[in-house]
């Protein structure tokens, strides 16, 4: 292939998303992971599997950064998910070390790569990655509103019975508890959810998309979800690769747009060839922006976290 994608972190997200990206033919892929032996299991298992799936993306794992030089795009999902009781922000610790020493050895060996952040706490972790990377500000994105946003859709679709291909929806905001999925914006085949659906029924499905993390930690028990989030950073990946140009919900580092002003936050934007081409502003009603806001207060305290702890 002619392009280039480095997944680190060879675990659930990460062999996940390598399957994906390899089986679309989007790229060669190279799959990096602290633990020996296991990127380097996970691509031959996946490389075998070429054959069968009829594809001829190299997959290759290693332990260490060379092979990734001059990548296209990196996806880091290096970290721990979390357990059942645990919010995203309890991994902030552990997991801030980790994409803070990642980054670092991607843009030494990478520096015209596009960042696509993963790991959680998603906000937090792409002000990690900007500062480590020093890479502009379009080319550090983080992945959390196509995930919520797909989970949206699903909803919509199994409530209305309709194909998901019908559907679209938006949530911006932080990847947490107060992230905001805009009704207003969300249709079925053009046609907004407000008019098909009860206040009460929306209510409902909003409720279950901002708890759609926590659900499949409750029910997984061992770690958190990775297909759905899987196919989310891929349909980012392949918009860049591709020069796209599709409108996606990621976080994007905001100087002024939507009144925030020094935050990763989710946003709709542009995803090109240059990574993010340009930040959609869509209008707000005063309690969406209120939503918005107090989703970026929430992330504000997280940078005030990275701070105390020297990150
Ligand atoms: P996992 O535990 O299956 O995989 C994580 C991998 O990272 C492991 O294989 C581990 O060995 C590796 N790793 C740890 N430190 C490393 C280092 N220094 N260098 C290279 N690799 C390293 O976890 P999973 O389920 O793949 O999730 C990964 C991260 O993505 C978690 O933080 C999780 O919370 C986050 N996540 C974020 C989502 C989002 O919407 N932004 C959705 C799903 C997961
Ligand atoms: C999710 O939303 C864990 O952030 C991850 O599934």
């Amino acid at each position: 292939m002619d392009k280039k994608v480095t997944v680190i972190g060879a675990g659930n997200v990460g062999a996940t998303a390598a399957q994906r990206l390899a089986e679309k033919e989007l790229c060669d892929v190279v799959l990096i992971d602290i633990v020996e032996g296991v990127p380097q299991g996970k691509a031959l298992d996946l490389t075998e599997a070429a054959p069968i799936e009829k594809h001829d993306a190299h997959i290759k794992g290693f332990n260490s950064y060379e092979a990734s030089a001059g990548s296209d795009i990196v996806i880091i999902t290096a970290g721990i998910p979390r357990k059942p009781g645990m919010s995203r922000d309890d991994l902030i610790g552990t997991n801030a070390g980790i994409v803070k020493n990642v980054t670092k050895q991607v843009a030494a060996f990478s520096p015209d790569a596009v960042i696509i952040i993963v790991s959680n706490p998603l906000d937090a972790m792409c002000h990690v990655a900007f500062e480590a990377s020093g890479f502009p500000k379009n080319r550090v994105i983080g992945m959390a509103g196509v995930l919520d946003s797909a989970r949206f859709r699903a909803f919509i679709a199994m409530e209305l019975n309709v194909s998901v291909e019908n559907t679209h929806a938006f949530v911006l905001g932080g990847h947490g508890d107060t992230m905001v999925p805009l009704p207003r914006y969300s249709t079925v085949a053009g046609i907004p959810i407000t008019e098909l659906l009860s206040k009460e029924k929306i209510a409902a499905l909003v409720k279950r998309t901002a708890s759609g993390g926590a659900e499949i930690v409750s029910l997984l028990k061992t770690g958190s979800a990775y297909y759905a989030p899987a196919s989310a950073a891929v349909e980012m990946a392949e918009s860049i690769l591709k020069d796209k140009k599709k409108i996606l919900p990621c976080a994007a580092y905001l100087e002024g747009e939507y009144g925030i002003n020094g935050l990763f936050i989710g946003v709709p934007v542009k995803l090109g060839a240059k990574g993010i081409e340009e930040i959609i502003q869509i209008k707000l009603t005063g309690e969406e922006q209120a939503a918005l806001k107090k989703s970026a207060d929430s992330v504000a305290e997280l940078k005030t976290v990275l701070k105390k702890l020297g990150v």
